[in-house]
């Protein structure tokens, strides 16, 4: 075991991170008051090209004049590999409100891409005379972003969550599917003549969450693009949480319920938890380190499983 000690993430509900066009200013009233923890108005893969200038304002105005409550509130950048990413962060920078808690850079490939928008924003904020940093999440999306993923996770003090993005990652990747997120019909083992549907997001997911855990970054699921399908987003969800993953995105608000529920421990989950609290309680007041909860092993690692749960739902109860 290192001697140090892994970094705690931000304290916050991060249960669910509703999207929406930045072109689509009907929808930011309805996502300010839906009961998403985040909030990621996009000016990237969802705003047309011609409507990116107009987007970009939206968005900027939208911090001054619309009541975003306690969500975090998360503006995504277009790409470093694209003619708008520069002008984003300027224009954010310069003009949105101090209610603006986070960009998103999409399709990072390395630390470098991190350090370069780092260098704009700090110099900005400098200028400004902005007192509140702001803070960054990314998304892996790309073969370079899951090769270099912890790099990217300890690039810099701003960096607070990491999402995977299914659907340019698979693009990226070569995959041989236009899912976004879930099951894929050709991801599957034969047994005995039966057909086995495993998990092809897993390893991404399982590299993302251990970048994450090493650095303090809370790990996030991306989209699920099938919103017609909630058992399908709901077994995903789960599978992201089992996995430690802290939340999904919601490209449509039907599923941000969906995210909050699994996201949230259950009460029979807490329940169970404090029971092997105090089991473990008791086992150190007679000296000893291991114990039996209803026929199975608990010791002193048991402690730290149960701690994972009973603190999420503290700190989503105190949030
Ligand atoms: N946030 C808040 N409300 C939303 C919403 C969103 N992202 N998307 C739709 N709604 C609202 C609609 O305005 C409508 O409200 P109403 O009942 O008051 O009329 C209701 O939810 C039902 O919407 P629906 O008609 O089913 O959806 P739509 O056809 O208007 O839009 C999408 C569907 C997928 C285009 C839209 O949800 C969307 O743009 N999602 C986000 C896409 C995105 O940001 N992608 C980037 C990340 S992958
Ligand atoms: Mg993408």
């Amino acid at each position: 075991m290192s001697f140090r000690l892994q970094p705690t993430p931000a304290e916050r509900p991060n249960r669910c991170q509703l999207f929406g066009p930045g072109s689509r200013t009907a929808l930011f009233e309805k996502m300010a008051a839906s009961a998403a923890d985040v909030i990621n108005l996009d000016l990237e893969d969802s705003v047309a090209p011609s409507d990116k200038e107009e987007a970009r304002k939206n968005v900027i105005q939208a911090t001054h004049d619309i009541d975003w409550g306690n969500k975090t509130l998360s503006v995504r950048i277009n790409g470093l590999d694209t003619p708008y990413w520069y002008r984003d962060v300027v224009d954010l920078l310069e003009q949105a409100s101090d209610r603006l808690d986070q960009i998103m850079i999409p399709k990072v490939g390395c630390a470098g891409d991190i350090y370069a928008v780092d260098a704009l924003v700090t110099a900005i904020e400098a200028a400004k005379g902005r007192t509140k940093p702001i803070e960054f999440e990314v998304i892996i999306e790309s073969a370079a972003g899951i090769a270099h993923v912890e790099e990217i996770a300890s690039a810099s003090p701003r960096m607070v969550a990491m999402s995977l993005g299914a659907a340019d990652f698979a693009a990226s990747m070569g995959m041989q599917t236009t899912g976004i997120g879930g099951t894929q019909e050709n991801y599957y083992m034969m047994h005995e003549g039966a057909k086995h549907w495993s998990d092809p997001w897993h390893w991404a997911q399982a590299a993302i969450v251990a970048a994450c855990r090493t650095h303090g970054v809370l790990p996030v699921d991306g989209p699920f693009g099938d919103f017609s399908d909630d058992d399908g987003f709901v077994a995903q969800a789960k599978r992201s949480a089992t996995l430690g993953m802290v939340g999904k995105w919601a490209i449509h608000p039907k599923q941000i319920a969906l995210a909050n529920t699994v996201f949230t421990p259950s009460a029979e989950a807490v329940a169970e938890a404090r029971e092997i609290l105090a089991a473990m309680e008791q086992a150190k007041a007679n000296g000893e380190g291991a114990t039996v909860y209803k026929g199975r092993l608990v010791d002193i690692a048991s402690i730290k499983q149960a701690e994972v749960i009973v603190k999420q739902s503290e700190m989503i109860e105190g949030a």
